[in-house]
């Protein structure tokens, strides 16, 4: 009996020995579960921007709304900065032209945008259209009055350095761009007519700010080839106007290159434009929507 209690006795301190590991082990296990937990805690938003890695979260034009789309974009178009993924989704590029369609803001204004994201509606005509000067444009071209007073200015000054600079489509109603897009439409087909003719509602033409120029002897169409071209690349922004539909911003426009298509902005954001290269939609984005 005796050796059967000293047996007992002996197998004590290791049984209170296995009882401190399992102590031990189970807080460690606590702990490492603590860790754990912490990571889930992460919110779904933060989860989402470690995918976007170094995303420009300051500028103020970043919009977490849009941060499911910005992921798509960046998966879709893995060589875009995230910058510029933010400045295209914003614009609307990751969805189909004239899909998700608003309403244009700033009406009336120099500040206004119309593209296929943004539309006047069918009565919309511009306040204070004026006639240009057929000195300067084809009978009954119209513009907004401080656009046409820019614009007479920006051709006198191209006649005093001895070139042409005529406007031959400017004001366009509503109605107007009914006809010549169904006309365009007829001839090309859809496709083909939505890449240089907008629909109607979605012409800026309709807000009294932009015109299309010539140079009073070749056809519009080969503008890019004339000095007047020349002169107008060096000198458009300074009376507040730019190149609506630059070669290298057809996505961002939705419109193929034109080089006789030209919109008054004013000359503070023209210089802007003119100097980061930059198209309206860009800018719009970066200095206007939301500020
Ligand atoms: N040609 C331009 C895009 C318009 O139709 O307004
Ligand atoms: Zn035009």
């Amino acid at each position: 009996m005796k050796k059967v209690k000293k047996r007992r006795l002996k197998k004590t301190p290791i049984l209170i020995l296995i009882i401190i590991l399992i102590l031990i082990s189970s807080s460690i296990g606590l702990t490492i579960n603590k860790k754990g937990n912490k990571k889930n805690t992460k919110t779904k938003t933060e989860l989402k921007l470690e995918k976007l890695n170094h995303i420009e979260k300051k500028l103020s034009y970043f919009n977490y709304n849009n941060l499911d789309r910005y992921i798509k974009y960046k998966k879709d178009n893995p060589k875009l900065s995230n910058k510029q993924i933010i400045i295209d989704v914003n614009i609307g590029l990751d969805y189909e032209y004239y899909t998700h369609t608003k309403e244009s803001i700033n009406l009336n204004k120099p500040t206004i945008l119309v593209n296929k994201y943004n539309y006047l509606t069918e009565n919309y005509i511009p306040e204070n259209l004026e006639k240009i000067n057929t000195k300067y444009a084809k009978e009954g071209m119209q513009l907004v009055n401080y656009a046409k007073d820019a614009f007479e200015e920006m051709a006198k000054a191209a006649e005093k350095d001895g070139y042409k600079i005529i406007a031959m489509s400017s004001y366009r109603s509503y109605k107007y761009q009914v006809n010549l897009y169904n006309r365009y439409k007829e001839n090309d087909g859809q496709e083909a007519a939505d890449t240089y003719s907008a629909r109607p509602g979605f012409s800026e033409h309709q807000t009294g700010l932009a015109t299309d120029i010539y140079n009073g002897k070749i056809d519009f169409n080969n503008f890019e080839e004339t000095e007047e071209f020349t002169w107008m690349q060096d000198n458009a922004y300074k009376y507040g106007f730019i190149l609506r539909f630059p070669k290298d911003k057809t996505k961002q426009t939705g419109y193929q290159y034109e080089s006789w298509h030209y919109r008054y902005v004013g000359k503070e954001i023209a210089k802007y434009i003119h100097k980061n290269n930059l198209c309206l939609e860009e800018y719009y984005i970066q200095k206007i929507e939301n500020n």
